[in-house]
């Protein structure tokens, strides 16, 4: 079939198209969606933007830095006259779902914008653009976000050869105060349990061995198998028993509901990885609350001790943002003070954005940019030394 690609003819199987992701590991996986799904519309995939005829941009909302880092980006490249070549520009992803027609103000010349909510549009938006001529599409669903995202749709194509990204939940319910994700990604739902077993059957049969299930917050899944309920450890449990899989990690964990008991599963689990990504946010009681983040730092603090006293060979890694509003020098000593406590093996340190609509863009951004890049830099600097450290023992 010939069709019109913003002028130039060309057939449907010559169409390549490249994705650049931005954010997290869900975001990741959303890419690996849609490029599986149009590979199975005819189009090629493509990691050279300069040969495809479709560039997407999977973007990622969370902080201010990683949002105009990807809108600008994609100026510069239909700035720069990329779109005399007739490619097709679009965006899809947390920016996406976010500002919506926002993007087409300052980006005139973009063909289509996509939410995440919308992502299994994406086959349908392209066609209207070649067969029909349409322009400055727009798929974004405000409502039911979270139930949109539970298709059943696995195309085949994954990133690298022996691990996959696994959903096991989307959107998220927690609502901590600078966070954007539950407004973009909607409300939290679990995907079925069998929905997931038979995915990892099929992955496993196409020789991948490393599975990592991903969720905003996995220790809140709540799956249903038949009529049962099942929890994240019921669900580990009945993944470790498929033959074939050699590592199941999972990402990320809330400290409000981490518990003992998944810790204990970990250790007796064997092919589960021994490693927690427990994001901590704060050292300081007064910001947790302001954070509306569920737990103190003493309960932060015993969490870890009870991970480290179950699982001996476990790894914990952390998220920490500085400058949250109102954060004192005291504030930050005492985040300091536990990260020099607590050791972790890993450490993500965030300078504070505002995220309108989150809770916490209503308060002022009242610590100095400057502050904020020193306390950014002191609480690296502190990681990494404890990081090196830490490695370096390994080998002793
Ligand atoms: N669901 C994950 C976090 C996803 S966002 C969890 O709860 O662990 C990844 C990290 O980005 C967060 O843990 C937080 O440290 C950081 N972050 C989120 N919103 C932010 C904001 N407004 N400013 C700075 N950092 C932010
Ligand atoms: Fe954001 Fe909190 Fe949900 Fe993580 S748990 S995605 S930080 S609202
Ligand atoms: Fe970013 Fe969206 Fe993930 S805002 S962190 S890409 S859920």
């Amino acid at each position: 079939m010939k069709t019109t690609v913003n002028g130039s003819r060309l057939t449907a199987h010559e169409l390549k198209v490249y994705i650049r992701t931005f954010g997290c590991q869900m975001n990741t996986r959303d890419s690996e969606i849609v490029i599986g799904m149009l590979e199975e519309h005819g189009y090629k995939h493509t990691d050279d933007p300069k040969e495809a005829d479709i560039v997407i941009f999977n973007t990622c909302s969370v902080r201010e830095h990683a949002e105009q880092r990807a809108l600008s980006a994609l100026g510069y490249l239909l700035r720069r006259g990329a779109k005399h070549k007739k490619r097709i520009f679009g965006v899809m992803g947390c920016v996406a779902q976010h500002k919506q027609e926002k993007i087409f103000k300052s980006l005139p010349k973009l063909d289509f914008i996509c939410g995440s909510s919308d992502i299994y549009n994406i086959p349908l938006i392209l066609s209207q653009i070649i067969n029909e001529g349409k322009v400055n599409v727009v798929s974004v669903s405000k409502k039911d976000r979270g139930k949109r995202s539970i298709k059943n749709i696995n195309p085949s194509y994954r990133e690298k050869e022996k691990e996959a990204l696994v959903n096991i939940m989307y959107g998220c319910n927690n609502f901590c105060s600078y966070c954007i994700v539950p407004y973009v990604r909607g409300e939290e739902v679990s995907r079925p349990v069998k929905d997931i077993v038979e995915e990892i059957t099929d992955l496993v049969s196409k020789d991948i061995t490393h599975i990592t299930l991903l969720g905003q917050n996995v220790n809140s899944y709540n799956g249903k198998d038949g009529k049962e309920d099942i929890d994240l450890i019921g669900l580990l449990k009945q993944l470790n028993k498929i033959e074939g899989i050699k590592k199941i990690s999972f990402m990320t964990s809330h400290p409000k509901d981490a518990k003992p008991s998944l810790f204990k599963a970990m250790r007796d689990l064997n092919k589960v990885d021994k490693h927690l990504h427990l994001a901590m946010q704060s050292g300081s009681d007064k910001i947790l609350k302001l954070m509306n983040r569920g737990y103190t730092s003493a309960k932060f603090i015993k969490l870890v001790e009870d991970f480290r006293e179950i699982v001996h060979d476990g790894k914990i890694s952390t998220d920490i943002i500085v400058g949250f509003p109102t954060e004192t020098e005291e504030d930050f000593n005492q985040t300091k003070e536990v990260v020099e406590k607590l050791r972790f093996d890993n450490a993500y340190i965030f300078k504070y954005s505002p995220r309108p609509p989150a809770k916490s863009s209503e308060m002022a951004d009242d610590v100095l940019i400057d502050v904020k890049k020193r306390r950014h830099s002191e609480l690296l600097e502190l990681q990494r030394e404890i990081s090196r450290e830490k490695k370096g023992k390994k080998f002793n």
